[in-house]
């Protein structure tokens, strides 16, 4: 009787319809499978796409062609929103790259033309042409950027703001 039974379970479980049933999940498993690796392999490569095309893109390039350095008059400031700084050209013809954020709480400080004057909209601090603070609350002169002379073109490296209390004529770059 029990082995009757057994050989009924055995011939059950290897029934046609089980077997498609196996058949059925072991597909299921394999595209659930390759799914969560799909999706691994999403992951990693989001994770790593945006800084290839922050390089490659320009939109955030961290090294700015301004242009030739004949381009720039005395006493003016040019903006760059793209880099997010101003080029500053002193009135004895050298340059200064200048960060546009507030040393006091970030904003972006506009350059007033008319009054030659960086003058912030949130709390009233203003900064001269070459960055110092003229008025508080600002701490200290604003963010500058590494600017360099290539080819007659100025060059400006915006992948690190540099921090500095005041001007100081060895930050100006010439031609
Ligand atoms: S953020 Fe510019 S003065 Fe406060």
């Amino acid at each position: 009787m029990t082995s009757q039974k057994t050989q009924q379970s055995t011939e059950s479980a290897q029934s046609p319809e089980n077997n498609a049933r196996r058949s059925l999940l072991n597909g299921l498993w394999l595209i659930l499978s390759g799914l969560a690796l799909a999706e691994i392999a999403w992951l990693i490569v989001s994770f790593l796409r945006p800084l290839k095309s922050k390089v490659s893109s320009g939109q955030h390039a961290a090294i700015i062609d301004a242009g030739p350095a004949d381009r720039f008059i005395p006493n003016t400031v040019t903006a760059f929103p793209r880099g997010r700084f101003y080029l500053a050209c002193l009135e004895d013809g050298g340059f200064l790259a200048l960060s546009r954020r507030c040393t006091h709480l970030g904003c972006t400080v506009p350059w007033d033309p008319g009054k030659a004057q960086f003058a912030c909209p949130c709390h009233a601090s203003v900064f001269d042409i070459r960055g110092d603070v003229i008025q508080s609350p600002a701490p200290r002169a604003l963010d500058r950027f590494i600017v360099s002379i290539e080819n007659n073109r100025v060059i400006v490296d915006t992948s690190r703001p540099i921090q500095r209390s005041a001007f100081h004529k060895e930050q100006v770059v010439y031609k």
